[in-house]
């Protein structure tokens, strides 16, 4: 328990398994984005930046793998901000940015970076403003530093077994919350609803996302492909794949 009344490892526990219940591969995604890091990496004190790291579960593993490396979490959510600040220590920054807001740079305690990653995240970003990003993100890394975004990337030559490879995913998750295996997206809202100190952050939250538009954007590989050479970067391809998901990484 810390001074601020939550227990930062509790709340780890329960988002990972939240989280798990969705990406059972989760870890996996982890290690190809770490493992894309350690291939850049010039020394043992690489500088990530965890864009919408949200309770800080890129940071957290980095720091576990590469002692030495600091990290940047930047994320909007009050909620998971709090748990973040109360997780990590002093080689990580932790600040409140809206990456729909193109000055989302200008906190950044710095703006060379050896790898920029994200996980999950940028799917609630519109098209024209996720083309900005991707070249923003690119100014706030060295050159041969590493952008990495895992997340929903349909496969364009499989439009028809891709959804079909989603009924699969979605059947076995419903299996597993309807079993209570795992909680689900609402029912762990719930639960930060009934904690003293993070339930008071709600109402704020709920306005950080009042504008966000109702439906997520997973545009196909080859959308992030193209705009992420448009945006300059010198090598764009996948350094993993499962099912629908997958990591897109380009070098600047
Ligand atoms: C599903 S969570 C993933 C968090 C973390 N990467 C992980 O895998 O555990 C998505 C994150 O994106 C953040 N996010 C969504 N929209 C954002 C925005 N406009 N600016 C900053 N962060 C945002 C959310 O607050 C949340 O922390």
């Amino acid at each position: 328990m810390t001074p601020y009344g939550i227990d930062p490892v509790a709340w780890q526990e329960s988002w990972d398994r939240q989280q798990e219940g969705y990406l059972p591969d989760r870890e996996e995604r982890f290690a190809a984005l770490l493992d894309t890091v350690e291939a850049v990496a010039d020394g043992p004190g690489v500088t990530i930046l965890d864009l919408a790291g949200g309770t800080g579960s890129i940071s957290l593993r980095a720091l576990r793998r590469f002692p030495y490396a600091t990290t940047t979490l930047v994320d909007v959510d009050p909620v998971l901000l709090t748990i973040a600040r109360e997780s990590l220590d002093q080689r990580s920054t932790v600040v409140t940015a809206d990456l729909r807001d193109p000055d989302w740079t200008a906190g950044l305690p710095r703006h060379d970076y050896d790898a920029v990653l994200t996980a999950t995240a940028l799917h609630w970003i519109a098209p024209e403003r996720l083309t900005a990003l991707y070249a923003e993100i690119r100014q706030v890394l060295r050159p041969g530093g590493v952008f990495v975004n895992v997340d929903r990337v349909p496969d364009d030559g499989l439009s028809g077994l891709g959804a079909r490879l989603g009924d699969v995913a979605r059947r076995r998750r419903e299996s597993r919350h309807a079993a209570g295996a795992v909680l689900s997206w609402d029912a762990w809202w719930d639960h930060v609803a009934k904690d003293p100190v993070l339930g008071l952050l709600l109402e704020q939250r709920r306005q950080v996302f009042a504008e966000r538009h109702e439906t997520e954007w997973n545009p196909p590989l080859s959308w992030h492909l193209d705009t992420l050479r448009t945006a300059g970067y010198t090598e764009t391809g996948l350094v993993w794949r499962g099912g629908r998901d997958a990591a897109v990484a380009a070098v600047r």
